[in-house]
């Protein structure tokens, strides 16, 4: 039936197009593995994202991923050298629909940039949001080996995979 079609279509998050920002705090391991995963799976399943990534400091803008981020998700089959480093600004909660961090630290410095309720229902802990777990957190893989950044490859892809099945889903 028409009526219930258009129903689906204006409460379904499928068509509308979604900005998503990924926040970490370097902006070279975490937050540019899920910008490239999100990318390669928006690719692959032709997902209707705007997606970037930045971090909560600035010690690393401009930069490239660290090296093994890139080694390691190409290994995976993620190509992640054409991303470039940058610090979050406070003008992003209104230039991104979803704003999601991969530790409960960078949440808690995000939250503190928060001016108004709507910015707030913005920001959420990725795994938390996409998973369910609650509180999990995308450990930081900087002072790892290589192990390490296999494990935080598997923890991203997977969330991802989940987090285009939710925001493709229905939000009735
Ligand atoms: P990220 O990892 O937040 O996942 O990009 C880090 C990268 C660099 C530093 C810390 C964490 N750092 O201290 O330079």
């Amino acid at each position: 039936m028409a009526g219930s079609n258009y129903h689906a279509f204006k409460h379904s998050y499928f068509y509308t197009m979604q900005k998503i920002l990924f926040v970490c705090l370097g902006n070279i391991c975490r937050s540019p593995l899920a910008e490239g995963i999100l990318l390669h799976l928006k690719e692959k399943q032709h997902l209707p994202f705007e997606i970037d990534s930045a971090g909560t400091a600035g010690y690393h803008i401009g930069e490239a991923p660290d090296p093994r981020t890139i080694a390691n998700a190409r290994k995976n089959g993620v190509d992640l050298s054409a991303l470039r480093a940058r610090q979050f600004q406070a003008s992003d909660f209104d230039k991104f629909d979803w704003i999601f961090t991969m530790d409960k630290s960078n949440y808690n410095n995000l939250l503190k940039l928060t001016s108004n309720k709507e910015q707030q229902q913005k920001l959420k802990l990725f795994l938390e949001f996409a998973t369910g777990q609650n509180g999990a957190e995308v450990p930081d893989p900087y002072y790892g080996n290589e192990k390490d950044f296999e494990k935080v490859f598997q923890l991203v892809y997977s969330a991802s995979l989940q987090l285009c099945e939710k925001l493709n889903s229905s939000s009735d």
